[in-house]
């Protein structure tokens, strides 16, 4: 177990000088980094180190309200009429320095477009994280093809490069590596890797908006990168994704695809509809919203990073609080979540579950993260479905079932805890604010035994 490193000078830089308390939390100290507290629990009735309000999320700037009534009064709502769509598409490559981006009805239909358009097809098999929101994989198994669960790193959150080449078979097309939390995948080997074997790679970066893996925005570094504009998202709109790629021949294809197979740039033929297609396309007032919400992304991204960086130096301090890998180098998140581990061996064993009801009491919220997806029902639903016979033999469905054991991202499931993003949008007493909640509850460990 890790010792309590804070020196009175680190603790007075945390909280305040004139915040502390002259309560005792640390063992064997003189002093403590608790503030407003009455020295109990909060969920065992004692005050809540935290009752102010967290930045709210989303924000409406209401400046863009004139423009949406423009554009209902208009009558032109869908993408065919007017040119709010391709103004945000033009904007959104520009600040990931693409070449093209095509908006989307959703993130989960900018993988789908994705998939198909790079050739992923029925029987295929497609390489990717299994810490992640469902989405990533119901695209594949929409797809018709199989998702082959690469195991985690629990110290990064993120797939496990060194796992990928082992799970590659003659049916592989593709590797769909997830930024999970905005956090950047090591695109380097997942390229090299993609290379060797002729794969293509499909990035979700459906939470990493402005996320940097050796300075280049995440989302850039595969075929293609795609984008969730949910209302949740950092960059919000309800609901919308985009796609973004230099390669003018795929982005046409995309183009094409999400709008009934129309013919688009490079993407035409003999007959009007020389392509398959499907509607994927965003609304017109989905994208005056996002012209809107994208003036704030890179003030609101410097703010997280900033918050993020702070919280582990402080954190990593605290038994049994394991904040995610940073790698230096020109990496940088988004934080669509603050991920870090609670190892509950040094919190005298009280289960996860409990630790985020007392640091929600606190008045710090925050969840559980994501579950061992690759064992839910969904995933032997489509083995056994009529098509997935077909289209696999026994023997390999048999082995998938064998190799699906994941135990990287097992402990992560077991361990991750994640606060959200608007939390990292406060000051940096608000960060003290988590860091003294997590403190407490360490200390007060007994009680809740
Ligand atoms: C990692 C990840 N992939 C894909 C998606 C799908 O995006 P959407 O909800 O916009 O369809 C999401 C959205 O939450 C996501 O978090």
């Amino acid at each position: 177990m890790k010792t309590h490193k804070f020196t009175r000078r680190q603790a007075i830089a945390v909280s305040g000088a004139g915040a502390i308390a002259t309560m005792t939390y640390w063992p064997n100290k003189a002093f403590s980094i608790l503030k407003n507290t009455d020295g109990k629990l909060a969920v065992n009735g004692g005050s809540p180190v935290r009752n102010k309000a967290w930045p709210g999320w989303p924000v409406w700037d209401n400046e863009a309200n004139q423009s949406i009534i423009d554009m209902l009064n208009s009558g032109q709502w869908w993408r065919g009429g007017g040119g709010h769509i391709p103004e945000f598409e033009q904007q959104y490559a520009e600040l990931m320095g693409m070449k093209r981006c095509l908006a989307t009805a959703s993130g989960t239909t900018a993988l789908l477009i994705s998939l198909h358009v790079l050739g992923v097809d029925a029987g295929d098999e497609v390489l990717v994280s299994p810490y992640t929101f469902i989405a990533s994989y119901n695209v594949i198994l929409l797809s018709k093809a199989l998702p082959v669960f690469i195991d985690s790193d629990p110290e990064t959150f993120l797939i496990n490069p060194d796992k990928i080449e082992e799970r590659i078979t003659e049916r592989t097309s593709a590797i769909l590596p997830v930024h999970i939390y905005g956090l950047p995948v090591e695109m380097d080997p997942v390229n090299a890797i993609a290379k060797k074997h002729k794969l293509k790679v499909v990035e979700d970066a459906c939470q990493a908006w402005m996320a940097e893996y050796k300075n280049k925005k995440v989302g850039t570094l595969g075929d293609l990168g795609c984008f969730s504009f949910q209302n949740s998202k950092h960059i919000p709109t309800g609901e919308g994704g985009a796609i973004v790629g230099n390669d003018d021949e795929i982005m046409d294809k995309c183009h094409s695809f999400h709008n009934c197979g129309r013919p688009f740039g490079t993407s035409r033929g003999e007959t009007p509809y020389h392509t398959r297609g499907s509607n994927r396309r965003m609304q017109q007032f989905q994208a005056l919203m996002l012209l809107s919400q994208i003036k704030r992304i890179k003030k609101d991204s410097d703010k997280r990073f900033e918050n993020a960086l702070y919280l582990s130096s402080k954190l990593k301090d605290i038994p049994g609080i394991v904040p995610y890998k940073f790698v230096p180098g020109g990496n940088r998140g988004a934080y669509y979540m603050y991920p870090f581990r609670y190892q509950k061996e040094a919190f005298n064993d009280i289960p996860k579950e409990k630790f985020i009801k007392a640091l929600n009491a606190e008045g710090i919220r925050c969840s559980a993260g994501y579950g061992p997806q690759n064992t839910y029902g969904l995933i032997e639903e489509a083995l056994n479905s009529k098509g997935y016979k077909r289209l696999f033999s026994e023997s390999r469905l048999k082995r998938y079932r064998e190799e699906n054991i994941l135990p990287g991202n097992d402990q992560l499931c077991k361990e991750a805890v994640g606060l959200p993003q608007n939390l990292l949008l406060g000051d940096t007493k608000d960060m003290d604010d988590i860091i003294n909640a997590i403190s407490k509850i360490y200390e007060h460990r007994d009680e809740m035994s």
